[in-house]
């Protein structure tokens, strides 16, 4: 079992008397988008900067299809000040947790998947794992 301690808060240090509900605070926060350079995800990222939205991506471009596809989906993106792409695993709790820290995330959208319906026939051990987070 992993034990992942509590996240300092992050609107610390945004002045005296603000706190996550203060329109300060608002400012600052992040949309958490997971598998954000797959192709569900990149779409959003892109949708959610064009709205002046803050975005935070963590994507391990897996070599499920080629990883260079999804460089290529996020590629527009990361020209914007207002993404920041962390190359992680959702699983790694530790990088998870600092991800957290840094970001004030007001929304998780969670779409890091092994989307194929046929793979998970041929290898439903890796699914099994990355679904379940099992072996971490
Ligand atoms: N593509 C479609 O037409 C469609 C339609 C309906 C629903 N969906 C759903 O949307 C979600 C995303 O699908 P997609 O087509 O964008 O898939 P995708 O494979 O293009 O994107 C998934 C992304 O998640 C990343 N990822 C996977 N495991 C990860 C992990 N452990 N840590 C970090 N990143 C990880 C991959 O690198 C990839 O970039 C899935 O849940 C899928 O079922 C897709």
């Amino acid at each position: 079992m992993v034990a992942i301690s509590a996240p300092r808060p992050w609107w610390e240090g945004l002045g005296e008397g603000v706190n996550c509900y203060s329109e300060r605070a608002f400012y600052f926060m992040s949309i958490l988008v997971t598998g954000g350079a797959g192709f569900i995800g990149s779409h959003l990222v892109e949708r959610l900067l064009s709205q002046d939205k803050k975005v935070v991506v963590v994507d391990n471009f897996n070599d499920f299809y080629l990883p260079a596809y999804k460089r290529e989906n996020i590629s527009k993106a990361i020209q914007s000040s207002n993404l920041t792409l962390y190359e992680d695993d959702i699983c790694d709790t530790s990088a998870c947790q600092e991800i957290f820290e840094k970001h004030p995330v007001e929304k998780v959208i969670h779409l890091a998947a092994y989307a194929g319906v046929r793979p998970s026939i041929e290898r439903p051990l890796l699914y099994e794992r990355r679904l379940t987070a099992k072996g971490r």
